[in-house]
């Protein structure tokens, strides 16, 4: 069943949360990060429910190499896991997977992993989902605007075509989970216009009914757009 009246097109979330989460119950972190996989399966799934085209989450950013060798390990570790299990759900729900950021400078293993579930769902059409990894907006632009400039002039048309989101909707909604109140280097470019919904639930914890909640509160923004 598809209810898309709430007219978000491209949903973007920054996952946080999922340390804060594992320490409340004493756990380890990687717990924290396991528990966070499953929160996106059950969001992906229902964001395909609620009639959303395509939706972005920030995964692991390009300051994230900062953390101890072992966490990095251990999401990679997940990373991997993860595209390996879901590749038949995704074909199943009709889910293209996309990937942004410099994940071609990753472990040999997971570009080759990255590729051929890109290849795999290349044909799915009901929703985009589209995985950050490695993946910084600064790094981004500098990307996209050096190729636009090897193509032509510079124009704010042409460096939001080599954007690595250029072929989705516009980013109508940017969620945060666990509180904190920044993009962490997140969409820059893309949220110029976006709405903004922080919430203090943390990432594994945040349910379908939150992404509602959201999306619900989005339907009564009033998008100005610098009019009246
Ligand atoms: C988000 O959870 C997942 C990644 C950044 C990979 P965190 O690991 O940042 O969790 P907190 O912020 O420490 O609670
Ligand atoms: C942003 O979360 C990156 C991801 C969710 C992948 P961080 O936890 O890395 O952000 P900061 O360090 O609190 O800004
Ligand atoms: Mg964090």
């Amino acid at each position: 069943m598809t209810i898309a009246n709430h007219g978000a097109r491209h949903v973007a979330i920054i996952m946080d949360g999922n340390g804060r989460w594992a320490k409340k119950r004493l756990l380890p972190r990687v717990a924290g990060h396991k528990a966070g996989v499953e929160a996106v399966r059950t969001i992906v799934r229902a964001a395909g429910d609620l009639g959303i085209e395509a939706m972005t989450l920030y995964a692991f950013s390009s300051e994230n190499w900062k953390r101890p060798e072992e966490e990095v390990s251990d999401l990679m570790g997940l990373m991997k896991r993860f595209i390996l299990s879901d590749l038949d759900e995704f074909a199943a729900n009709d889910v293209k997977l996309k990937v942004i950021g410099n994940w071609r400078a990753l472990a040999p293993d997971v570009v080759k992993l990255i590729d051929n579930a890109l290849e795999r769902t290349s044909g799915n059409k009901r929703t985009t989902l589209a995985v950050a990894l490695n993946y910084g907006a600064q790094d981004e632009l500098v990307r996209a605007a050096t190729a636009a400039a090897a193509a032509g002039p510079i124009t704010e048309e042409t460096i939001a075509a080599h954007l690595d989101t250029a072929d989705m909707p516009p980013l109508d909604l940017l969620i945060r989970t666990s509180g904190e109140v920044r993009l962490s280097n997140f969409l820059l470019w893309q949220s110029a216009y976006a709405e903004l919904y922080f919430t203090d639930t943390l990432w594994p914890d945040f349910k379908p009914a939150d992404l509602k909640a959201a999306l619900d509160q989005f339907a009564r923004r009033d998008r100005r757009y610098g009019g009246l």
